[in-house]
C-alpha cells in the first residue's frame, strides 16, 4: 500500500495518455502556437501498462485515463482492452471531450468501463463553438445520448466562466431533471497554457451554488463519497444530480488520494506542483519493478500537504501549463 507523509492512502492514478487534443478550449490551451511533445518523449503504451501493473501491486485500484483527448492517440482502444485485464485494477474511468468517443462505446462496455466523464461546457451550439473554437457540438451531444442508453455512469464536466457560459448553468441543472446524469460545475483554474487566471470575474463554489439555489430552491445535499472532488447535490424529484468542484479553492486536499502521470511520464503528486519526477527516465534506465516501487514510496514520503503548499513552492514559476499536459 502507498501512503504519503500526511497519512493519506493513495489508490488512484490519473494517467494522461496524450497532450494532443482536437478541440481548443480557451481555458485549457491557446488557439495556436502549441508545441506538442515529440512521440519519443511520450511513454509508450507498454511502459504505461507496466507502470500500472506496478502501481496495482501496491494497492492503486482506480485509474483515470485522460489527456489531452485520450481518443486522439492511435491504439488507445487496444491499450484499454489490455489494461482492463490487469489484476488489482477495479475501475478504469475515462475523461473525454466526446467528439469521437461514440464509435467506441460498445467496446468500452465490453471491457467493463463503468464511468465516463464528458467535458461539455455549453448546451448551446454557438457558445460551444466560442469556447472550444471547433464545430463539434453535434458529435459531442450524440456521444452523450449514446452513453445515456448504456449502463455507463455519465458525468458532465462544465468549467464555469463569466462571460462565456453562465447562461448554461440552469439548462445543465435541467438536464438532471430528465436524465440520470451528474453535472459537475468546475471552478476555473489557471492551467490554460498562458500565464494568469483566465477570467476577470472568478466564480467560486459558493457563488455557483447560490446561483443554482436562486432558480431551484429545492436543492438537497447528497453525501459525498470519500476523496470526492465534488460536493454533491440534487434537486428534489430530479433523476440526476449535480456537484461543484472547488478545483481552484482546493477544499478537498485533505483527503487527496491521487497521483498523476503526464504524457511524457512525469509523476506529479499534486496538480499544482511545478516539477515532478520522470518515471520515464527511471524506467528507461532499466529499473526493476522493485526499484520503481522504491522510487514511488520515496516520492510519496515527501508530498505537499495541499495545492497551496505546492503552488507556493513554484516561486518564480507561476502556473501557466496547459491542462492537456498534466491531465487535469
Ligand atoms: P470522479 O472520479 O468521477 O469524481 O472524477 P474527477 O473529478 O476525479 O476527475 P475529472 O477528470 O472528471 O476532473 C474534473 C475536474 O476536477 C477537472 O477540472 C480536474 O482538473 C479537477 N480535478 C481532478 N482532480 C483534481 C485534484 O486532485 N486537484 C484539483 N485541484 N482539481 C482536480
Ligand atoms: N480549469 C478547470 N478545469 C479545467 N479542465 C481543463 N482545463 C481546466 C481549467 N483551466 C477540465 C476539463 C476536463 C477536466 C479533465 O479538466 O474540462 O473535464
Ligand atoms: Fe490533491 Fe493537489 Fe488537487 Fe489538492 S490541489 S486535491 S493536493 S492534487
Amino acid at each position: 500500500m502507498f501512503y504519503d507523509n500526511h497519512g493519506r492512502k493513495i489508490n488512484y492514478v490519473r494517467l494522461a495518455v496524450t497532450d494532443r487534443c482536437n478541440l481548443r478550449c480557451f481555458y485549457c490551451m491557446p488557439e495556436s502556437g502549441i508545441k506538442y511533445m515529440n512521440r519519443e518523449d511520450l511513454l509508450t503504451f507498454e511502459e504505461m501498462e507496466r507502470m500500472l501493473r506496478v502501481f496495482a501491486e501496491q494497492g492503486i485500484n482506480k485509474v483515470r485515463i485522460t489527456g489531452g483527448e485520450p481518443f486522439v492517440r492511435r491504439g488507445i482502444m487496444e491499450f484499454l482492452e489490455s489494461i482492463a485485464t490487469l489484476p488489482g485494477i477495479d475501475h478504469i474511468n475515462i475523461t473525454t471531450n466526446g467528439t469521437t468517443t461514440g464509435q467506441y462505446i460498445d467496446r468500452l462496455q465490453a471491457i467493463g468501463i463503468r464511468a465516463v466523464n464528458l467535458s461539455l461546457d455549453s448546451l448551446d451550439k454557438d457558445r460551444f463553438f466560442e469556447i472550444t473554437r471547433r464545430n463539434e457540438f453535434d458529435n459531442v451531444m450524440e456521444t452523450f445520448h449514446q452513453l445515456l442508453d448504456t449502463d455507463i455512469n455519465v458525468k458532465i464536466n462544465m468549467v464555469v466562466m463569466e462571460g462565456r457560459n453562465i447562461e448554461d448553468i440552469y439548462p445543465m441543472v435541467l438536464l438532471t431533471r430528465d436524465h440520470n446524469v451528474s453535472v459537475r460545475f468546475i471552478e476555473e483554474m489557471p492551467f490554460n497554457g498562458t500565464e494568469g487566471q483566465g477570467n476577470t470575474t472568478f466564480w467560486p463554489m459558493k457563488k455557483i451554488l447560490d446561483h443554482v439555489k436562486a432558480e431551484f430552491p429545492e436543492v438537497e445535499k447528497l453525501p459525498d463519497p470519500p476523496s470526492s472532488t465534488s460536493r454533491n447535490y440534487k434537486i428534489k424529484g430530479f433523476k440526476g444530480d449535480f456537484g461543484i468542484i472547488a478545483a481552484y479553492t482546493r477544499t478537498f486536499c485533505g483527503t487527496c488520494n491521487r497521483i498523476r502521470v503526464t504524457p511524457q511520464g512525469t509523476l506529479k503528486t499534486c496538480l499544482y506542483e511545478g516539477g515532478g519526477t520522470s518515471l520515464r527516465d527511471i524506467i528507461r534506465s532499466g529499473a526493476s519493478d522493485h526499484q520503481l516501487t522504491d522510487h514511488l514510496q520515496k516520492i510519496l514520503s515527501n508530498r505537499f500537504k495541499d495545492g497551496f503548499e505546492a503552488e507556493n513552492d513554484r516561486k518564480n514559476n507561476p502556473v501557466s501549463e496547459s491542462m492537456a499536459t498534466i491531465g487535469g
